[in-house]
Order: C-alpha cells, then sequence, then structure tokens
C-alpha cells in the first residue's frame, strides 16, 4: 500500500518509522512518505494560510498550495495505464467517526493520501477539486476538537497499517482484538500466577480449552455491557 501525507509539521509522523509499521516500511509492504504543505508554496514566507472571508476568527488554509500538492501525488503513474483512484482522507471533527470498520475498509485500498488540515480548517474548493482525483473522505477520530489533523492521522494510519496483510507478525493476534467481533477484549494475565496477593483467575490455569473461551467470551460480553453498552445496541 501507498500512503502519502501532506502536513505543515511533517516531523510529527516521525514515530512511523518505529515498530510494525517500521519493519513494514523497510519490507516494502508499506510505502510511506510524508511531505512538506510548504513545499508547493512559492512566496518568500512559504504562506499556507490566509484571513476567512466573511471574516471571522483565525485563519484558513489556503488552496493554491493544496491543489499543487494533490495534483502531484494524485497524479496516475505514467508507467502503469490503469493506476487506481486515490482514497483521499481529511481528517476532520466534522466527518464521519473512524471506527475499526473503517481502518478495515481503508486498509483494502491501494493508494492513501492524508491532507492534514490546521487553523480554522481548509479552503472548501480544495475538496470539491481532491473529489475529481479521487474518493475523498472527511474523517473524525472522536467528538473532540484537537489542533489539527496530525494527531488524527497518526492514530489513523496506525489502525489501518497494522491491518494490511503481513505487517503484523501473527495474523491470529488480530482476530481477538477489541472491535473486531464488536466486543471489547478478555483480560490478560501472564506469570507469575500470584502477584502482590492478586491470584490469576484459576480458570486460565486449568488446561480445559473449551471452558476458557467460554470464559473469555463472557468476559467480553460482561466488559462491553459495563465499559461500551452502545456497542450491544
Ligand atoms: N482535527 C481536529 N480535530 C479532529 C478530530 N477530532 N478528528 C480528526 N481531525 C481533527
Amino acid at each position: 500500500m501507498r500512503i502519502d501525507v501532506v502536513s505543515i509539521f511533517p516531523t510529527y509522523f516521525d514515530g512511523l518509522t518505529l515498530s510494525l509499521l517500521g519493519r513494514a516500511q523497510s519490507t516494502g509492504i508499506l510505502d510511506l512518505s510524508v511531505h512538506d504543505l510548504r513545499e508547493w508554496t512559492s512566496d518568500r514566507h512559504r504562506t499556507v494560510d490566509d484571513t476567512p472571508y466573511g471574516g471571522g476568527a483565525g485563519m484558513v488554509m489556503k488552496p493554491e498550495p493544496w491543489g499543487l500538492a494533490l495534483d502531484e501525488l494524485a497524479a496516475p503513474a505514467e508507467t502503469v495505464s490503469e493506476t487506481p483512484r486515490p482514497t483521499i482522507i481529511f481528517p476532520s471533527p466534522a466527518g464521519e467517526v473512524f471506527t475499526q470498520a473503517t481502518a478495515r475498509d481503508l486498509a483494502t485500498r491501494e493508494h492513501l493520501i492524508f491532507g492534514c488540515g490546521r487553523y480554522e480548517g481548509i479552503d472548501e474548493r480544495v475538496f470539491e477539486y481532491a473529489a475529481d482525483l479521487g474518493e475523498v473522505r472527511l474523517i473524525s477520530l472522536g467528538d473532540y476538537v484537537l489542533n489539527g489533523g496530525e494527531v488524527a492521522v497518526m492514530a489513523m494510519v496506525e489502525a489501518i497499517g497494522r491491518l494490511i496483510p503481513g505487517v503484523v507478525g501473527n495474523p491470529e493476534s488480530l482476530v481477538e482484538e477489541s472491535h473486531e467481533d464488536g466486543l471489547l477484549e478478555y483480560p490478560s494475565y501472564t506469570k507469575p500466577s500470584i502477584w502482590r496477593e492478586r491470584e490469576v483467575p484459576p480458570i486460565l490455569l486449568s488446561g480445559n480449552h473449551g471452558a476458557i473461551a467460554t470464559w473469555r467470551h463472557e468476559q467480553q460480553l460482561e466488559r462491553t455491557r459495563q465499559r461500551r453498552p452502545d456497542l450491544l445496541g
């Protein structure tokens, strides 16, 4: 999968070279490039924002650098006759909420472009223009406001990236996670079996795999009922 990220703070994404996603880049499973939006400015101050038409607080990101960035990154490769159109994602508190289902859907795409807005947002015409180049999605990390899209994109790239086949060494570990079956994950324990007078639930030491599976499922249901009743519908 190819992922391009455009931001005025590209160093935010240094962390994506670590751990599993770092390895996926070294092995070629993931082709991740982070770009500085200011590369597509031409004035001395490398300006990316301006005051809003109609007045109001804050600044709005100018359309010109975004247009040039999208032209370059979303352009079909000349060598390939049928390059798929990219999915162009703008993180926004005004977008659809990102879930594990969103991550699963986006993990099947060949090319994702993330455009990180800052300030009061990006000139609306950029979204219209982007729709000519690919499928545009406005996606929110949750019902709260961040200072910009960078943290949201970090979270999305990690959630999507780990679902690409080969990124997580043991694919079975993906199956039993929270949200994969609509429930929260069961509790986990490791050695020692008694720690500071707290015992591991004896069933887990019984060797009875059927009984352990039943217990874990009950724990999933109980946790989900307590913490996230909304998931049970
Ligand atoms: N940018 C600012 N707040 C955001 C949020 N909640 N999700 C995605 N992008 C954002």
